[in-house]
């Protein structure tokens, strides 16, 4: 199937947010996804972005229709101070009937790629643990499991903890 790859537009925002649910739905996580299209818009493509984001589409039987979005993956850069520049993948999903068609291949080729350019030492991610098919996938690829090889943990501050920390001293 012909598909292509571009860099996310503003005019995408409704099917990234739509993606990001049905990701989250898949993850059996839907009701934690409180993010609104503002903010992605505002997020992503206001003078400082957060993330980027790489589209798939695909254009239907009839040329007079629009193309559609049917995959996407979110990323940014961060550092380590080991090693240095990172590309983090934050976001992978293609919509289910488009699935095993080499698109999700094609994307971490996009990816690996535009790493190379930016010289970044490796790509991280977060996969769920019942995830098994992304795992394997990722392995197949070569991709490390650092919680079982180094023992990382992966921890978060919610805002309610941010707040505390952040409230002035009673003092
Ligand atoms: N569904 C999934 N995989 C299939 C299917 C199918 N129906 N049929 C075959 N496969 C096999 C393919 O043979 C291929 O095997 P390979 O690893 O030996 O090459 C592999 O699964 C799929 O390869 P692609 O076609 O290149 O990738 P795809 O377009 O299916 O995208 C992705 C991969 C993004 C992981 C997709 O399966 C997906 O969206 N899964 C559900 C959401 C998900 O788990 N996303 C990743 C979360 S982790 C994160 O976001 C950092």
């Amino acid at each position: 199937m012909e598909y292509k790859l571009r860099k996310a537009e503003p005019r995408d925002v409704p099917d990234i947010l739509r993606l990001v649910k049905e990701l989250a739905k898949y993850e059996e996580m839907e009701h934690q996804v409180t993010l609104t299209e503002k903010e992605l818009l505002e997020d992503g493509f206001g003078d400082t972005p957060f993330y980027h984001c790489i589209i798939t589409e695909i254009q239907g039987q009839n040329s007079s229709e629009d193309p559609k979005v049917v995959g996407f993956a979110m990323y940014y850069f961060t550092y380590d101070p080991w090693v240095g520049k990172q590309l983090y993948l934050e976001e992978f999903y293609v919509m289910d009937e488009y699935r095993g068609l080499g698109i999700g291949s094609g994307i971490l080729r996009h990816l690996s790629n535009l790493a190379m350019k930016t010289r970044c030492t490796g790509m991280m991610f977060v996969v769920a643990e019942n995830n098994e098919p992304s795992v394997q996938f990722y392995k197949r690829r070569g991709a490390e499991d650092l919680s079982q090889e180094e023992g990382w943990r992966l921890f978060r501050f919610d805002k309610d903890s941010l707040v505390k920390m952040a409230a002035p001293s009673e003092e």
